[in-house]
This record gives C-alpha cells, structure tokens and sequence, in this order.
C-alpha cells in the first residue's frame, strides 16, 4: 500500500494495489501463518504435561477451567437436557408454579418416590431450574419460571423427543440425509410432499406446535417493526393465524389475510373464528409455489417459512410471490437467521441439525436471505435486528 499526491497536489491519498493476485497472495500467507500457528497451539493443548503447567498458573487456571467447564457441557449436554424434561414431563413446574412445595408433596403428585423426586430437585436446582428456599422448600427459579409460563418452550421440550430419536445417529443421519425420520413424517410438507392433499390430522399437529410457540416470536417481530404503518397485511404460510392475531391485537385497525395449504387454511378459519376474529381475517388456501397469493395486502410476511425449505423450493416460492404481489409490496422475511451473536450461533446450529432430520430448510444468515430477495426481483432488501436473535431476524424488501 502506497501513499501518493492527489491532481491539486494537495491531501495525500491511499492508493490500493488493485490486483487481485496480491490480496489472494496476501490471503493465502496470513492463513497458512494461521494453520502452522493454530497447530502449534493445538499439540501444546494436547499435550497433558502443558495442561498440567496451565493449572499451576492462576491466570491461566481460570481460562482453562472455563474452556473444561464449556467442554463438559457439550460431553453431558444430553444429559442436563434430560433434566429439565423429566421436569415438565413430570408436572414439577406446573406444581412449583402454584407456589412452594416440598419434596414430598411434589413426589406425591408426580408419582415418584421422595428420594427421585429430591434427586430430581437437587439437579434440577444445578441446572438453575429450581431453587431451595428452605429447609425442604422449592420453588422455581427463573428459567423454571418461564418454562412454566410459556407453553410454547413447553411444547418444544416435549416435541424433542421426536428430535432426539432421529438423532440417535447423527453421523448416519449424515451420511444418508435421505433415511427416514419422525420428523419428515411430523412436517409432512417438506421438501413438496403432500402439500395440497396434506390431511387435516397432520396439519392440526404441527399447527398447534407452531401455534404454541408463536406468542414470544410475535412480540418479538411487532416490537422490531411498527405494522401499524400498513393497511393490511398477508400472512403466508400462516398456520393457524397465531401472528396475526398477536397484530390484531397490537393494531386493530389493520385487515388481515392469511395463505397456508387448503387443510391449514381450514383449521386457522376455524381458530380465528373461535378468537372472534373469523370477519377480519381473510383466509386462503392454496400452494404458495403454484397458487398465486392475493395482492392487495401492503406487506407480505414469511414467518418461519423459508427456513423450512432448500433453496431451489425457496427460489420457487419467491418466483411465486414476485409474480403474484402488486409493485411497492413489502415482503417481511422472519426467522432465526445465523450471525456473529451468541443467539444467532446457538440458533443456527439447532436448527442446522433440526432441519437435517427434517430433510429440508436450512439456517440461513441475513445476507443470504437477501441475496435470494434481489435474485428473486425483490428490491432494497435490508436487515431490521430483534432483541432477540435467538428467535427472529427480520429481513424487508420491497416488490
Ligand atoms: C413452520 S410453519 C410456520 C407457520 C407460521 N408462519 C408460524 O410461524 O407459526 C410453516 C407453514 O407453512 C405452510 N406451508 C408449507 N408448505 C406450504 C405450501 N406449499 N403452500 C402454502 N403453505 C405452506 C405450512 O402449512 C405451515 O403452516
């Protein structure tokens, strides 16, 4: 790099090697500096006569406890996720949500003996869940708290066993992405398969989960995004119409329509309808793929949809609603995206695995998903941050 005299011969300027050999030349040095140096660090971290060494020094103690303690999470994360099912599998949250109780009347109702249930309580309370307020008195402690009081982390505590049954064999799952799963059969319209013929059975099950799930997501999204700025607004792939109902709450004077298969569609008219909202909310259904979706909404929203699906399914979908929406349309894309936060890190590499066993959809980053939005015709796409990257990351565009 060079510092030359610009044409009035005033201000230096920065002149760049423009070549891209030099940056390629440049790039390739710095990584190979890198590799020798992290396979240097790696043999002294291998070597137990190093580790020992670290231990003696306090400052470097504390950083290697640290990096064993992050380890042996990963080693028994199974193991403290097993924890906290039993827990709601047991009705432990629903009692200690109530108030104290000890652990004896808390073996009573759940059906164990007091000593489980005090061995239950005691790891329980390790991970955080529980807390010991006197001398045989529990009550629940913040994470505890709020998976009492959220159905939805509930719902998904208990639908992992499916998760966790096809993970079983996660490098078989790897080698052979095509075997069966549980969840290919739960999220029976993945990768196409039955979508306009799905049957009402399936639809309920995997539209309650999503239903369930979707009250922390909404608040989310709405805070991240004043709605109240449209007219009306189209939700597709909405399930049940668990989104907009949290809209028509925050903005009532919005109209609203939902797109999802003729077999959701029919439930969501029948759960709006029961939410006292079946005269404003239009429902439609169709295939978002093949059926084009109605135009007169001010903005399209694709809640948790796209990551359901690979990109070619998701070229196609976004093909379907550029050709369907009228020109100046937003286009809200919502989903857990990947990204450099803590968050996005844990949340990418869930849903990586979920969508693996799903055989379909992938976690993708905000760029990524607007890069598909201008492929598609899309215009300005541009990312909008939540408070909470582990649920959502908003992505517009404009038709
Ligand atoms: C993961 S769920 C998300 C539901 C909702 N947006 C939410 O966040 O709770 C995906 C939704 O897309 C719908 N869907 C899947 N394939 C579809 C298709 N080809 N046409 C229309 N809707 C479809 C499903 O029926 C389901 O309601």
């Amino acid at each position: 790099m060079a510092t030359t005299r610009n044409d009035e011969g005033t201000a230096p300027e920065l002149s760049l090697p423009t070549s891209a050999s030099f940056y390629q030349e440049t790039g390739s040095r710095l990584s190979q500096r890198a590799a020798r140096f992290r396979q240097w660090r790696n043999r002294k971290i291998a070597s137990p006569g190093f580790r020992n060494w670290v231990m003696r020094i306090p400052g470097l103690r504390a950083i290697a406890n640290r990096k064993a303690a992050a380890l042996f999470r990963l080693t028994a994360g199974f193991v403290f996720s097993q924890v906290l099912s039993a827990c709601v599998r047991l009705g432990v949250f629903e009692q200690l949500e109530k108030g104290a109780r000890s652990a004896e009347q808390l073996a009573a109702t759940c059906g164990l003996s007091p000593e489980k249930m005090q061995l239950l309580l005691e790891q329980a309370e390790r991970l955080e869940l529980v807390t010991q307020v006197g001398p045989d008195s529990w009550m629940l402690d913040d994470a505890g708290a709020v998976v009492a009081a959220d159905r939805g982390i509930t719902q998904m505590i208990l639908h992992h066993e499916m998760l966790y049954r096809d993970l079983d064999a996660p490098e078989t799952l790897l080698k052979d992405p095509e075997s069966d799963t549980h969840l290919k059969s739960f999220w029976a319209y993945a990768r196409g398969r039955h979508t306009l013929q799905l049957d009402q059975d399936t639809a309920q099950k995997y539209s309650t989960l999503m239903q369930s799930s979707q009250s922390m997501l909404a608040d989310c999204i709405l805070d991240a995004h004043d709605f109240g700025t449209y007219g009306s607004i189209l939700d597709v792939g909405g399930g049940n119409g668990g989104f907009l109902t949290a809209c028509a709450e925050r903005h009532p004077n919005l109209r609203l329509h939902l797109f999802d298969l003729p077999a959701v569609a029919a439930l969501a008219r029948q759960n709006l309808a029961a939410m006292g909202l079946g005269s404003k909310v239009e429902v439609h259904g169709g295939d978002f793929i093949s059926t084009p979706v109605p135009d007169n909404a001010d903005c399209a929203c694709l809640v948790r949809i796209l990551c359901d699906h690979d990109d070619d399914r998701v070229r196609d979908i976004l093909k379907n609603l550029h050709a369907s929406l009228k020109p100046g349309t937003k286009l809200m894309v919502a989903e857990a995206m990947s990204g450099p936060s803590e968050g996005a890190r844990l949340a990418a590499v869930y849903f990586s695995f979920y969508f693996l066993a799903m055989g379909s959809g992938r976690c993708r980053s905000d760029e990524e998903i607007k890069s598909l939005l201008a492929e598609a015709g899309f215009r300005r796409p541009h990312t909008v941050k939540t408070y909470n990257p582990l649920l959502a990351t908003l992505v517009f565009a404009e038709r």
